[in-house]
């Protein structure tokens, strides 16, 4: 499954506005996600810290929530933004473990999106991420 390159960018756009709600105050670290689902709607969502670490939520985990929420649970891709502590844009960021699971729950075969340097971006399947299920 392939994504129009215009959604792309308009996915990692749209993970760059959300991760201006970040609530990120112990690690300073913004991170945005976008969800396209299945019926092409483009769901948000951002990571919120906790003083007790653990309890944090990544941006990913965020939209899935929200999808799930609202009774979507079919996803084609998801779009990644980040800025680091300097509030510099963070290129490469792959999704952690636990929300490589997260996705693969809903959708094993997603699609993440991310850049991976000005104007540079790359998809890779989540297959790829978390191989031999
Ligand atoms: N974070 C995400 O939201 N998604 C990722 O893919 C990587 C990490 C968040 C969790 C934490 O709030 C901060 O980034 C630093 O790890």
């Amino acid at each position: 499954m392939q994504i129009d390159l215009t959604i792309q960018k308009e996915l990692i756009f749209k993970a760059k506005i959300a991760l201006k709600n970040s609530y990120s105050p112990y690690s300073n670290f913004k991170v945005g996600a976008a969800l396209l689902t299945s019926n092409q709607e483009i769901i948000t969502g951002t990571n919120i810290e906790n003083r007790y670490f653990n309890l944090t939520i990544c941006a990913e985990r965020t939209a899935i929530v929200k999808a799930i929420s609202k009774g979507i649970n079919n996803f084609q891709a998801i779009g990644l933004a980040s800025l680091n502590k300097d509030q510099n844009i963070q290129y490469n960021c792959y999704p952690c473990g636990v929300c490589r699971e997260f996705l693969h729950e809903f959708t094993p075969n997603i699609l993440v999106i991310l850049e991976t340097a000005a104007n540079q971006i790359k998809t890779i399947n989540l297959t790829e991420l978390l191989p031999q299920d």
